[in-house]
């Protein structure tokens, strides 16, 4: 299931210039494979092949559409192994978790497989008795997907379950730190039978070449783009010329808040699976931890047992819980935020180091006496460093874990429900998450506030984002 080549059309295709870019194994630094490098005329390709296709996309029934993406969702199912190898290989998620992410990947398609059937619209009571009022929903047309390397699989099947269900074709732009887990679906989606043209996957290292030309392009009526709030900005201003509609799912700056009265054991366990999901490298990642001040020294203990007992390894090595990071680039933001906050006065309790070897692994990292005057407690760390600060009182820890541009998921844990009901509310978070640190689902809507974008990706809500309503009056 190693595909090289880039989807168009309904053909695995290279690059008409021949060039093609490496892709490299995080764990050891080798070269996995050389992917086709599409420039303007692929993309072009892509753009066009979309457009004709939805001509007759859009005039299916929703049992077709619902029909191949259940085919596509049980192939993803029966391959699922395969698929977990080469996310594991590329992306440096351990083995388990990376088959895990597949599991969760399909299950978008599954979901939306269902959801197809019901974009309902709606009867409005007529404004004069001689009018009937219907609201329908249609697709909006040729979408585009721009997904990132820490979900190489998830990211995708969220977007294109939705779009395709909702009668849309779709471009997508797979991250080139991880085009195989990609291919490897396209490869799958072919299988299943999706007419040429509907879903295509165009691989290329110029991800500024893409933005700009599909946010340019009068075809493209939607970019849905899960990455940097800085990339997710650009792409709006490049989009303001087509006045093109836009999902962006962006950078977060998790707080984890900890209350006196948590169950300690639940709390390091939830701090545990949200901070090292992915060795850091999640938007919904804990990015912060506060804890109050009477618990604190008893979390800080329990925590750092927890962290210690952690396996940094290769990927597909038994018990490794915590793979390499994914570049070079990724060690270097890690070690610059430990530098700046210890030299502001922070205590590192493990870790702190990078591990010297083949690969991009860094010690999972505990530390203490940060504050607000360090870049780690206004940066997204995307990494495996766990800051730990102290609060008071519930009304200084909602104003911390506010002060912050982004706005996409914020951690409770306490047992007073007036306590959870009053900090989950005053939160300028899309999505909050009590006494869980795992708040991801297929079945509810994910997505932020403020700087960490708009539009909900799965749910019932999902499907909304590709498709335009209508009203049609008519007079009897
Ligand atoms: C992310 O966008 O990094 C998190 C994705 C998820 O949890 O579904």
């Amino acid at each position: 299931m190693l595909k090289t080549q880039a989807y168009i059309n309904g053909k695995w295709t290279n690059a008409e210039s021949g060039k093609q870019f490496s892709v490299l194994n995080p764990a050891t630094k080798k070269e996995i494979a050389q992917v086709s490098d599409c420039d303007e005329k692929e993309i072009q390709q892509a753009i066009e092949s979309a457009h004709n296709a939805f001509k007759t996309w859009k005039n299916t029934s929703a049992g077709e559409r619902a029909n191949l993406l259940r085919k596509w969702f049980d192939l993803m199912i029966q391959h699922k192994d395969e698929l977990g190898n080469i996310l594991a290989l590329e992306a440096g998620k351990p083995l388990q978790e990376a088959i895990g992410e597949v599991v969760y990947g399909a299950s978008f398609i599954e979901w939306f497989a269902e959801e197809a059937r019901r974009a309902y619209g709606d009867i409005i009571p007529g404004h004069q008795a001689n009018k009937r009022i219907q609201v329908i929903r249609q697709p909006i047309g040729v979408t585009v997907a721009i997904t990132p390397w820490n979900f190489p699989n998830a990211m995708i099947t969220r977007k294109v379950g939705a779009a395709l269900a909702a009668g849309c074709t779709m471009i997508v732009k797979p991250s080139e730190e991880t085009p195989l887990s990609a291919l490897a679906m396209a490869e799958l989606a072919e299988k299943a039978g999706f007419p040429s043209g509907v879903l295509q996957f165009v691989t290329t290292s110029n991800a500024k070449l893409f933005g700009e030309i599909v946010t340019a392009s009068s075809i493209v009526k939607k970019i849905s783009f899960t990455g940097s709030t800085q990339v997710g900005k650009w792409l709006m201003e490049k989009s303001a010329g087509t006045l093109k509609k836009l999902s962006l799912e962006l950078g977060g700056n998790a707080p984890f808040i900890v209350f006196d009265d948590a169950d300690l054991e639940a709390a390091t366990d939830g701090a545990l699976a949200s901070k090292f999901r992915n060795n850091g490298q999640t938007c919904v990642c804990a990015n912060r931890i506060f804890v109050q001040e009477g618990i604190y020294d008893a979390f800080v203990k329990r925590f750092t047992e927890k962290v210690k007992a952690q396996k940094v390894g290769n990927p597909f090595d038994q018990g490794v819980s915590i793979g390499p990071l994914i570049n070079y680039k990724a060690v270097q933001k890690v070690s610059r935020l430990i530098t700046d906050a210890t030299d502001k006065g922070a205590s590192v309790i493990c870790g702190g180091t990078l591990i010297q070897g083949e690969g991009h692994f860094f010690e999972p990292t505990v530390i203490t006496k940060v504050n607000a005057t360090m870049e780690i407690a206004h940066e997204e760390i995307f990494g495996p460093i766990a800051p730990i600060f102290s609060f008071k009182t519930a009304e200084e820890v909602i104003e911390k874990a506010n002060d912050t541009s982004a706005g996409l998921a914020a951690y409770i844990y306490a047992s007073n429900y007036k306590t959870i009901y009053q900090v989950s509310e005053a939160l300028e978070y899309g999505m909050v998450g009590v006494n869980t640190g795992m708040i991801s689902t297929t079945v509810a809507p994910f997505g932020g506030v403020k700087e960490s974008g708009f539009g909900r990706e799965g749910s019932k809500y999902g499907m909304d984002e590709y498709q335009v309503m209508k009203y049609i009056c008519l007079e009897v």
